[in-house]
C-alpha cells in the first residue's frame, strides 16, 4: 500500500530527526566542540577530564544506533579523554559508526577518514603491565610516543583496533578486523593481527577493477 510506505518513511525521518537532536545535544553538552553540519545520530558516550578537549570538524557523521548503518553497530560512539590535558581531534567530513576513541594524551584523526563499524582507537594500555600493579594502579601516565595519528583519507575496516603509538599515513586502508600495532605507510593496504602489509592501494584497487 502506498500510504503505508509513505507513513513508514515519514515515521523513519521523524525518528531520525529526534535521534539527531538528542545526539547533537548530548555530545555538545558533554563538552564536544563540533563544527557546522556535524551530526551525532543517537546519543554518544562522552567523558572528559580537566583541560581535556574533544574537537570535531564540519560535516562529520557519528552513528550510535544500529538502524543507521548497513552492518549495524554493537554500541554507541564512545569519545573519552581519560586524563587531564588529553586531546581528541577529528577532521572535517569524517564518518564513524559505533567507534570508540579513548585518549590519555593525544589522538588525531584527519579529514575524510572513514572508520568502519565498532572500530577502537586508543593511545594507552589502560593498565600497567606488572601483575599486581595492573590490578590497583590508575591508568599509566602517557609518553609522547604513545600518541596516535591517523592522517587524511584513511579507511579503517570494521572492528579493527588501533593501538597506542601508531601513525597511519594518508590514504591507507586497514582491513576488517585488524589489530594495528605499528605504523602504516601512506597509500598502503594492511590487514590481520598484527596488521601486515598487503600492498599498495593503487594495485589493490587496480586488481579489483580487473576482476570485474
Ligand atoms: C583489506 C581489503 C580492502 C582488501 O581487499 P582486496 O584488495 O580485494 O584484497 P583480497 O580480498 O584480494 O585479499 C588479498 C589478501 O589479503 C588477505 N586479506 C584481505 N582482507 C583481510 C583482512 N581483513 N584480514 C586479514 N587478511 C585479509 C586475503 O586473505 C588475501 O590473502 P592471500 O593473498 O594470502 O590470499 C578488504 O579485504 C577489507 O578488509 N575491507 C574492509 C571492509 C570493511 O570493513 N568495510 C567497512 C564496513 S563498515
Amino acid at each position: 500500500m502506498n500510504w503505508q510506505r509513505t507513513y513508514a518513511r515519514v515515521a523513519r525521518a521523524a525518528a531520525q530527526r529526534l535521534d539527531a537532536t538528542v545526539g547533537n545535544a548530548a555530545a555538545r553538552l558533554a563538552g564536544v566542540t563540533a563544527g557546522e553540519e556535524t551530526t551525532f545520530l543517537g546519543r554518544p558516550i562522552v567523558s572528559m577530564e580537566p583541560r581535556s578537549s574533544i574537537t570535531v570538524g564540519q560535516r562529520c557523521t557519528f552513528i550510535s544506533g544500529p538502524r543507521y548503518t548497513a552492518l549495524g553497530v554493537a554500541r554507541p560512539v564512545v569519545l573519552r579523554c581519560l586524563l587531564p590535558n588529553a586531546r581528541i581531534s577529528i577532521g572535517d567530513d569524517t564518518g564513524a559508526s559505533g567507534v570508540t576513541v579513548c585518549s590519555a594524551s593525544r589522538v588525531e584523526i584527519g579529514a575524510r577518514c572513514m572508520r568502519g563499524v565498532d572500530v577502537v582507537i586508543c593511545d594507552t594500555d589502560f593498565h600497567p603491565l606488572w601483575p599486581v600493579r595492573r590490578r590497583w594502579e590508575p591508568i599509566p601516565l602517557p609518553e609522547p610516543a604513545d600518541a596516535v595519528t591517523i592522517s587524511e583519507d584513511v579507511f579503517i575496516g570494521a572492528r579493527s583496533i588501533v593501538l597506542k603509538g601508531v601513525s597511519i599515513g594518508r590514504g591507507a586502508v586497514v582491513g576488517a578486523g585488524s589489530v594495528v600495532t605499528s605504523d602504516v605507510q601512506a597509500n598502503t593496504v594492511v590487514a590481520g593481527n598484527p596488521a601486515r602489509l598487503l600492498g599498495d592501494v593503487a594495485s589493490h584497487a587496480g586488481r579489483r577493477a580487473a576482476r570485474r
